[in-house]
């Protein structure tokens, strides 16, 4: 591997523990100001210290995140629909590889719908951006599994996820799932798991501590720490399952005491 690709994916996912957490906060691309990113600056600094990259449009990295940062980008370069479109996440390439460059990313993002209507143009789109990105040294994370009437049950994601690496992404994001050692064992890239809709807080730990010991490489939480009561407190408890090996009531303990 090239060093400039190894040394961006040494900077999302740390040497030392072979883990991530993610902060994702792309949402608005598709969303608009969802709940908890209606100013996604006062959400996301405070909680920047506790996450080992950010996820995020180049909208909101421009317009919200100070260049004095010093986390690693994941960009979110997809996009073309919204969710008021009943083909909501037929995406197609949103961003440039050139903008990406000059935006100084770490890793580039691109949804696929596999199984869904357009999962053809959705492929193809996305081997296109990992042909560009490739060619610059930046790995392209695979993020699946997205959209509505989806059974995320261990085949379909493991499909999905092999099918991503195969293609040549660097990253896979999918979710956790029962008989999820199948995702992981069967997936030869790393895997991090999307936190998914806001669930409580114990179970959204449990659920990334159930994924940790499994294999994954961390996780690509949004929602479940941006909607928490106290994102702060969570992000923080998340880490410590991530990066610290705590366990679920030891993290869930943390998270309340912070809070
Ligand atoms: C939105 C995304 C998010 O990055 C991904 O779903 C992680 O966020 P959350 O934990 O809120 O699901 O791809 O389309």
């Amino acid at each position: 591997m090239d060093w400039g690709m190894a040394n961006r994916i040494n900077r999302i996912i740390k040497p030392d523990t072979g883990r991530t957490l993610m902060f994702a906060v792309d949402h608005g691309y598709f969303m608009g100001p969802t709940t908890g990113l209606e100013k996604l600056d006062e959400t996301v600094m405070p909680l920047l210290p506790y996450a080992d990259s950010l996820m995020l449009t180049r909208g909101a990295l421009r317009y919200y995140v100070p260049s004095s940062v010093d986390v690693p980008i994941i960009l979110r370069v997809s996009g073309g629909t919204s969710i008021l479109n009943k083909h909501m996440l037929h995406e197609g390439i949103a961003v440039g590889i050139e903008d990406a460059i000059r935006l100084n990313v770490a890793a580039v993002a691109f949804s696929i719908m596999v199984g869904a209507d357009y999962e053809r143009d959705t492929l193809l789109t996305f081997t296109k951006m990992i042909d560009d990105a490739e060619r610059y040294g930046i790995p392209t994370l695979a993020v699946t599994a997205v959209g509505k009437n989806l059974v995320r049950d261990a085949k379909y994601l493991s499909l999905a996820s092999r099918l991503a690496a195969e293609l040549g992404a660097r990253i896979v994001k999918t979710y956790f799932c029962d008989d999820f050692e199948r995702v992981i064992q069967t997936c030869p890239v790393p895997v991090v798991i999307a936190g998914g809709k806001k669930i409580p807080e114990k179970e959204a730990l449990s659920m990334a501590y159930q994924a940790i010991q499994t294999g994954a490489a961390g996780v690509d939480m949004g929602r479940n720490i941006f909607q928490a009561e106290s994102p702060k407190a969570m992000v923080q408890a998340v880490r410590s399952i991530v990066q610290d090996d705590f366990t679920v009531d030891q993290a869930f303990e943390l998270y309340s005491d912070l809070k």
